[in-house]
C-alpha cells in the first residue's frame, strides 16, 4: 500500500511540499492551525504568490473539478494522526524578536500537538531550518514506535514548485535504515531522478541546510565587498563577477551585486546559525558571518547616500523619491526583510516624498510600512520623481520603455540597485543611469 503523507504547516514550504507529494501519486493531508489558510487551500487557491503553486493545488485539491483529489487539507489534529504515515513538519522558524537566536516555537508546538495522536510505527520528518541539535531534543518529545527523521529543503521562493519537483540534492538524516527506507520510498523516482540522495545523521542533516545558507549569504557579500572596492577604485563589479564567475570554482550564481540579500530565509539563518555557534563554544568559527551581516545592511545605506547624492547632497525633505520594487527579490510577493522596502522607508523617514510600485508586493509592503506612497504602475510611481531608484529587478522592470517613463518623470536620473538594467538603453533616452560597483559613466 502506498504512503499517506501528512504536511504540517501550510506556508510556501508545506503548501508547496504537499502538492508536489500530491503530484507524485501519494494521498496527502495538509494540516495548518490557521483555519481561514485551511478554507483558502481547500480551494486550490494560496495565500502568497508562488509561481506554479496554485496550478498545482488545482490539479490535486479534492472537490475541484477534474482534480485528482489526492490532496485535502485539515485544522484537525487527531485526523492527521490517523491518517499519515509520514508526517512532514514544515512550520516557520523565524527570528526571536529582539535576538538573533530562531524562535522555535512553531516546530515545539507541532510536536507537541503530534506527539500524542501520531500513529505508532509512523515516521515524523522535520524540515524546518533549527539550530542543530533540535532533532535529538525533539525525539525525546515523541512516544516510542514513533521515529523522527530530518530532511531539510533547499526551495527558493519563486521557484518553490520547481525546486520541490527537481531538487539539487536530497539531505536525510536518520537513525535508522527503516527511516531511511521508508524516505527512500517518499523521495523515490520521478522526484529523485538525478537528485543525489545524501544520508546523513541528524546534526549534520541540520547543519547542512545553515551552511549551505550560510555560504550563499557570503557569496553575495563577498562581491558587494568587491562592488564597495570597485567604486573607490573606479572597477566595474559586473565585469569583474563576469571574469571570476568564469572560473568554475567560483561558478557565475550569486555574484549579482547590488543592495544585498534580504527574504525569510538568508538574514535570519546566518544570525540564528552565529546564536547556536556561540551557545555550543564554538562562536570564533563564525564570526566572518557577523562580517556578511554587516557588508549586507551597509549595501542599503549606501543606496540611500546615492539616492542623496543624485539629488545634489544634503535633505530628503521636499524630494519626490520613486521606488522600483518592493519584495526582497522578483517572482514572489514576499516583504520580509526586503532591502528595497527598508531602503524605501529609510528615505521616506529622512523626509523624502517616497511612492513605491512594486507587481506582486504591494498588498504586503502597505501592510508593513502603510506610511509610503503606493502608485498602480511604474509610469505613475515616477511621474514627478526627482530620481528614481531600481530596487528589485522584475522583468517588468527590465521592459520598461525609457523614453515614455523619461516623458512624465522630474528629473532624468536612474540609480539601479540590482545591476539589472541595461544601461545603454537608458542612457540613449537620456537618463543618467547609475549603478552600484561601477563607474558612473
Ligand atoms: C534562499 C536559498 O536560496 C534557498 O536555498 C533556501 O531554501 C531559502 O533561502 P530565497 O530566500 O527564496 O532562498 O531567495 P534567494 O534566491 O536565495 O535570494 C535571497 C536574496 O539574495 C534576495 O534578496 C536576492 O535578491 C539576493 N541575491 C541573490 C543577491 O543580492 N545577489 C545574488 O547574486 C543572488
Amino acid at each position: 500500500m502506498a504512503l499517506k503523507i501528512t504536511v504540517i504547516g501550510t506556508g510556501y514550504l508545506g503548501a508547496t511540499h504537499a502538492a508536489a507529494m500530491a503530484e507524485l501519486g501519494f494521498e496527502v493531508l495538509g494540516l495548518d492551525v490557521v483555519p481561514e489558510k485551511i478554507e483558502l487551500l481547500s480551494q486550490g487557491r494560496v495565500p502568497m504568490y508562488e509561481p506554479g503553486l496554485e496550478e498545482l493545488l488545482q490539479k490535486h485539491v479534492a472537490g475541484i473539478e477534474g482534480s485528482s483529489g489526492r490532496l485535502r487539507f485539515t485544522t484537525s489534529w487527531e485526523e492527521l494522526g490517523a491518517f499519515g504515515d509520514v508526517h512532514f513538519v514544515c512550520v516557520n522558524t523565524p527570528q526571536k524578536h529582539g535576538e538573533y537566536a530562531c524562535d522555535m516555537s512553531y516546530v515545539d508546538a507541532a510536536f507537541a500537538s503530534l506527539a500524542p495522536v501520531a500513529r505508532e510505527g509512523s515516521l515524523v520528518v522535520g524540515k524546518s531550518t533549527v539550530p542543530v541539535g533540535s532533532a535529538v531534543r525533539l525525539t525525546e518529545v515523541l512516544p516510542d514506535g514513533v521515529e523522527l527523521a530530518w530532511n531539510p529543503e533547499f526551495l527558493r521562493e519563486g521557484f518553490a514548485v520547481q525546486d520541490t519537483l527537481h531538487p539539487d540534492r536530497i539531505v536525510v538524516g536518520v537513525e535508522s535504515e527503516r527511516a531511511e527506507k521508508l524516505l527512500r520510498e517518499v523521495y523515490a523516482t520521478p522526484i529523485a531522478e538525478g537528485s543525489p540522495l545524501v544520508v546523513t545523521d541528524f546534526p549534520t542533516a541540520e547543519l547542512v541546510k545553515t551552511s549551505a545558507n550560510s555560504f550563499l549569504a557570503t557569496k553575495i557579500s563577498f562581491i558587494n565587498a568587491m562592488a564597495e572596492v570597485c567604486e573607490a577604485a573606479g572597477g566595474d563589479v559586473v565585469k569583474l563577477a563576469e571574469a571570476i564567475g568564469h572560473d568554475e570554482r567560483i561558478g557565475k550564481k550569486f555574484l549579482r551585486a547590488g543592495i544585498g540579500f534580504g527574504g525569510g530565509c538568508l538574514p535570519k539563518d546566518i544570525r540564528a546559525f552565529m546564536a547556536r555557534a556561540g551557545e555550543l563554544g564554538a562562536d570564533q568559527a563564525l564570526t566572518f558571518l557577523r562580517e556578511v551581516d554587516s557588508i549586507n545592511m551597509r549595501r542599503r545605506g549606501h543606496m540611500v547616500e546615492l539616492a542623496r547624492e543624485a539629488l545634489g547632497g544634503g535633505s530628503f525633505l521636499g524630494k519626490r523619491v520613486a521606488v522600483l520594487g518592493a519584495t526582497f527579490k522578483p517572482d514572489s510577493d514576499d516583504v520580509r526583510d526586503s532591502p528595497a522596502l527598508n531602503v524605501a522607508g529609510q528615505i521616506h523617514l529622512q523626509g523624502g516624498q517616497v511612492t513605491v510600485y512594486d507587481p506582486k508586493g504591494m498588498a504586503n509592503a502597505r501592510q508593513v510600512f502603510p506610511t509610503l506612497g503606493y502608485a498602480e504602475s511604474a509610469l505613475d510611481a515616477v511621474r514627478g520623481a526627482d530620481v528614481v531608484l531600481h530596487l528589485t529587478e522584475w522583468r517588468e522592470f527590465r521592459d520598461l520603455d525609457p523614453a515614455e517613463l523619461g516623458a512624465v518623470v522630474g528629473q532624468r536620473v536612474l540609480l539601479d540597485g540590482r545591476n539589472a538594467l541595461d544601461s545603454t538603453l537608458w542612457r540613449e533616452a537620456g537618463w543618467t543611469y547609475r549603478a552600484m560597483g561601477r563607474p558612473a559613466a
